[in-house]
């Protein structure tokens, strides 16, 4: 199932919520190349797209919490910090025992589920603070 956008995922701030709608496309790519069975092809690519485009995300989201002085800026960085251990140890075992159905469902369940629950927990938090301020 793709994941949809809808406004329980924005958080006011239209720079993050551009960010967050290519992070959950590319891995809404990845789920389409499942359904039609080349999910094992589209592995590599979401890897090496997701290291660099979140690693980036990460940096911008970062800074405006600081800007704002968030109350839960570090608890944001720490979960950003597991999500880029959890990636790196996605790649790692992609490296080691490449692509399979049973990684496909493990990207898909431990970086694009993370990332809507994760907009939703905390991210959103920026759209509080920026209307309070
Ligand atoms: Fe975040």
């Amino acid at each position: 199932m793709a994941y949809v956008w809808s406004d329980s995922l924005a958080t006011g701030n239209p720079c993050m919520d551009l960010e967050h709608r290519t992070l959950l496309e590319q891995v809404n790519r990845l789920l389409g190349a499942m359904r039609e069975g080349r999910g094992k092809d589209a592995i590599e690519p979401m890897l090496a797209f997701l290291a660099r485009y979140a690693d980036e995300h990460f940096r911008h989201e970062e800074a405006a919490f600081a800007r704002l002085d968030c109350p839960v800026k570090l608890e944001n960085a720490r979960e950003h910090a597991q999500f880029r251990k959890t990636l790196a140890e996605l790649q790692a075992r992609y490296a080691r025992d490449g692509g399979s159905a049973a990684l496909s469902i493990d990207l898909k369940n431990r970086l694009g589920d993370w990332l809507v629950s994760h907009i939703q927990r905390l991210d959103r938090e920026l759209g509080a603070m920026a209307r309070a301020a």
